[in-house]
């Protein structure tokens, strides 16, 4: 019998239309578009006004209808739907369950993920995961946060970095030789001190006293995440090329998640990869957490090619991080977005 593989059938995303620019930023909190440009490489991030009375199920709504107009599944044929997000429209019921209502994927089981910005990868791992087994034959994987409700934006040291967005990918059964080849995914969560939001869980639950000591949002050591981003994701990059026998030459593309410009750059140079293959549009869009990666595949997808070999790779708070070797399922008609 052929081996079955798990590939991506389409991608679609949505990131809100307000722009907070390096200008607007700096009259809230003391930086500058000089610092932000050149310490992150952020211009502009996106993000979903509060005003608007909406959350994260309706990014994935709008990722969804974009998915739709280029590749319009039955929706009723998708068997399970995997939602990584750390910032759920609820703490109850999951996110998942309300998209899965909203887009009327009725038979569908449905839950959330938590992965921090390693969420996409967990998810399409899990997605594999159910498809190989040869248990399920659609599932759909949505990664996104809106990190706008849980940033200080007082806090100069991450309000320039977070913004919000949200991806989807359609995951199918095959048995030709593309789709998610390897994947390598890791954690540690003896880093909790660096990269966390000790508010509204369990351990501390929301009273004015939480809200007071601004638990309610996300805490990092800038210095200690950087440094950690970029010898993880080498090093999960280096071993997944190595045991699949890919080289600066044959990868076709590496999708990075989009956290701050240095790191991205530290991890192409230690890969020794050209530029021109790296998606990168943290300068527009800032680090969305789960959504970075499928919003950039969404930009790059027209220029994917059937059988081109794609590396994703991640990291965000656990710590968590990996990477995903992908063989590239299809070439694109109609999707600019
Ligand atoms: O998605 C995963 C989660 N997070 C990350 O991946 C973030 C990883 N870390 C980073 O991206 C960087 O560490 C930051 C962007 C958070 C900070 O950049 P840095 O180059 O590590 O700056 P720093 O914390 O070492 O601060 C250098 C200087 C300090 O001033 P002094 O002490 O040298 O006078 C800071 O006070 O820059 C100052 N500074 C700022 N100045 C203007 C820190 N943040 C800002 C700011 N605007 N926003």
């Amino acid at each position: 019998m052929s081996k079955i593989h798990a590939v991506i059938t389409g991608i679609g995303a949505y990131a809100p239309r307000y722009r907070l620019t390096n200008a607007e930023l700096s009259t809230i909190v003391d930086t500058s578009d000089e610092w932000i440009t050149k310490r992150i490489g952020i211009k502009e991030r996106r993000i979903l006004k509060p005003d608007e009375g909406v959350g994260i199920s309706y990014l994935a709504e709008k990722a969804i209808e974009d998915l739709k107009s280029k590749n319009n599944f039955n929706p009723l044929e998708i068997e399970a739907i995997v939602f990584a997000t750390t910032t759920p429209d609820y703490m109850l019921p999951n996110t998942a369950c309300l998209v899965a209502y909203k887009t009327g994927m009725n038979n569908a089981f449905a839950f959330d993920l938590s992965a921090a910005c390693s969420g996409f990868l967990y998810g399409l791992e899990v997605g594999r995961g159910f498809i190989v087994s040869g248990i399920y034959k659609k599932v759909l994987v949505i990664a996104g946060d809106v990190l706008s409700v849980i940033t200080n934006y007082k806090d100069r040291n991450t309000c320039p970095i977070f913004s919000d967005a949200c991806g989807v990918a359609l995951l199918e059964a095959t048995t030709e030789d593309f789709g998610i080849m390897d994947s390598i995914l890791r954690s540690d969560g003896n880093s909790l001190e660096y990269l966390n939001m000790y508010g509204g869980g369990s351990v501390n639950p929301s009273t004015h006293e939480t809200i007071d000591k601004d638990l309610q949002y996300i805490r990092q050591e800038g210095k200690v995440v950087f440094k950690h981003a970029i010898t993880s994701m080498t090093s999960a990059c280096e071993e997944l090329t190595k045991r699949n026998n890919l080289t600066k030459d044959n990868i076709d593309w590496l999708v990075p998640h989009q956290a701050n410009l240095r790191i991205i750059d530290a991890v192409v140079s230690r890969m020794d990869i050209p530029r021109e293959k790296v998606t990168i549009n943290i300068e527009n869009y800032g680090n969305s957490s789960a959504g970075t990666i499928p919003l950039c595949m969404r930009e790059w997808e027209s220029k994917f090619r059937k059988g081109d070999n794609i590396i994703l790779t991640t990291f965000g708070a656990g710590f968590t991080w990996g990477a995903t070797y992908l063989k590239w399922g299809y070439n694109s008609t109609n999707s600019e977005q």
